[in-house]
């Protein structure tokens, strides 16, 4: 697939999400950050449908929250200060196996503190976690960054789940620079429909 510019990669990601996502669809933003990726689930999800959001820092919670609040999105959204390594923790049981959407834009916060970042561990653990959680037809979306300290031991991380994923016979994708050193890639796994 060609690659997409830099500050279009979390623009696409968006797409990818809502391209899968059904009015009434439960959706998952692993990481809040500043609410867009957030407020593009909600908006897909509609009025009947479900969004959980995780972040570990109290202030991406609040840009996310007020960002909610003003395009009217608040009411099918819920926000969860804790990692998203808790991911089934949080979910009803109602919810397992339910998710039209989990993505995740790695990384830090955008204008934040850069050395608050994601973690190979607990990033792996919530991958396989939202995987497992998807409903037939569901999508995963990673956006893995390379340029940052950190970053390209994470992206390993992501792309070994890919791997295993592709050896298991599901179709993957890798969206955009991979494998560029410090550019951004997208990883998308789709579960397949019933
Ligand atoms: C690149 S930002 C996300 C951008 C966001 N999706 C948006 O639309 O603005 C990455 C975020 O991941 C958060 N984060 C770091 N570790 C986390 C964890 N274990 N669980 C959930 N969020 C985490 C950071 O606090 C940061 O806000």
């Amino acid at each position: 697939m060609a690659p997409v510019n830099p500050i279009r990669v979390t623009e696409r990601a968006q797409k990818l999400a809502t391209e899968v996502l059904r009015p009434g669809d439960i959706a998952v933003d692993g990481t809040a950050g500043k609410g867009r990726d957030t407020a593009c689930l909600a908006q897909a999800v509609g009025p009947n449908g479900h969004v959980h959001a995780f972040d570990i820092q109290p202030e991406a919670i609040t840009s996310t929250h007020n960002l909610l609040e003003v395009a009217g999105l608040l009411d099918r959204v819920s926000l969860h200060l804790r990692s998203h390594a808790e991911l089934t923790e949080v979910l009803t049981s109602a919810q397992h196996g339910k998710l039209g959407v989990a993505i995740f834009n790695l990384g830090y916060l955008p204008g934040g503190d850069a050395s608050i970042i994601t973690q190979p561990s607990s990033t792996n653990h919530a991958l396989r976690s939202a995987f497992d959680h998807l409903r037939p037809g569901g999508r995963l979306i990673c956006v893995a960054y390379t340029g940052h300290p950190g970053g390209p031991e994470e992206s390993d991380i992501v792309l070994k789940f890919a791997e295993e994923q592709a050896a298991a016979g599901l179709h993957v994708e890798k969206v955009g620079y991979y494998p560029t050193p410090g550019k951004p890639w997208i990883l998308v796994v789709n579960k397949p429909a019933a």
